[in-house]
């Protein structure tokens, strides 16, 4: 019998695959560091009885539809909105992403950045390597307490959670908005649910982890920033395009709102000339919330596990659409 076709779109440690390669023809874009060109996907995809993606492809209606033999794809993120799920769904393909194995990291990450853009991290580091620093004064690159202030987490799923138990040891006030009430996590962690602006005029640190949706697209615009107290610090680890970022930049020139750390684009990668990125009370870094190499090895050995499973007619671990049946294909 032959082997399925796997279809993985960028370099990953052999390490990682090695388990896949034992059931299946794997096949990897194996430029380094370059992401795979959309003609090369639409020619793979023909014959890939599985896909593992990265969040910067888009499989939509015409890439699934040029997928006769694909039962799953395999997505190297918890985020999927670059994945046409439910048309997916219709054609009986199984859907997985990476939840779990990244919460810690991506809480880390979200708190580094916090702390970061609070007390102005880059910018001081900076000042020294440029060897700006003459002499010690009261004022000096002063930022933003983070201690005993109040946190506003939107988008309290594992990760939100995750943010929230760190911001217990600091002995913050932790407010959150979430589609729905989280009453474990309000029980575990002693958070307060609120309305959405509720959460973005009484807190000091807003903290976007919403998936990004229909409803979620330009959450965070004009009004919302307005809303904001005029010292607050916006931090989004989750998708670029929750934000407008006109809005998100122009409230930082005209003082609405004190700084922003952003790890996430509306186009990645970022131009270093995006005017955001120019602005000294601006955080930005390339996308990198759960990049710790345990966590991505993980995820990694964790989208193999999961074509694994699908290609041998098994459940897989983490799947995103659940009414995926055993039966199809
Ligand atoms: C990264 O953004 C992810 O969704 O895992
Ligand atoms: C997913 O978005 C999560 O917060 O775990």
């Amino acid at each position: 019998m032959t082997k399925p076709y796997v279809f993985i779109t960028r370099k990953l440690p052999k390490e990682a695959i090695q388990p896949l390669m034992e059931v299946a023809e794997v096949h990897i874009w194996n430029e380094e560091d370059k992401a795979v060109p959309r003609e090369v996907l639409l020619e793979e995809v023909k014959k890939a009885d599985a896909l593992l993606t990265m969040l910067s492809e888009k499989v939509d209606k015409e890439l699934l539809d040029g997928a006769p033999k694909l039962k799953v794809i395999a997505n190297l993120a918890v985020g999927f909105d670059n994945i046409d799920v439910d048309y997916a769904n219709q054609m009986g393909i199984a859907v997985c992403n990476t939840p779990d194995v990244l919460t810690d990291t991506t809480a880390d990450l979200t708190f580094a950045l916090l702390l970061a853009t609070a007390r102005r991290v880059v910018e001081a580091a900076e000042y020294v390597k440029k060897g700006e620093w003459k002499s010690w004064s009261p004022l000096l690159l002063a930022g933003h307490d983070v201690h005993h202030k109040t946190i506003g987490i939107v988008g309290m799923g594992k990760i939100g959670e995750a943010v929230a138990k760190r911001a217990t040891g600091f002995e913050m006030d932790i407010l959150y908005h979430n589609r729905s009430r989280n009453v474990a996590a309000e029980e575990r962690i002693g958070c307060s649910y609120a309305p959405f602006n509720e959460v973005i005029e009484k807190s000091d640190f807003i903290v976007c982890l919403t998936p990004l949706t229909e409803e979620t697209k330009g959450l965070f615009n004009q009004e919302s920033f307005k809303k904001m107290k005029k010292s607050a610090v916006f931090i989004n680890v989750s998708r670029g395009p929750v934000v407008d970022e006109e809005a998100l930049y122009q409230a930082l020139v005209d003082g609405e709102i004190a700084a922003a750390g952003l790890d996430v684009f509306v186009k990645e990668p970022v131009e270093a000339s995006h005017p955001l990125v120019t602005l000294p009370n601006v955080v930005a870094l390339p996308h990198i919330g759960s990049s710790s190499t345990e966590t991505r090895v993980a995820m990694m050995e964790l989208c193999c596990k999961n074509i694994e499973l699908v290609l041998t007619h098994k459940q897989p671990k983490t799947l995103v659409n659940k009414e995926w049946g055993l039966s199809v294909k």
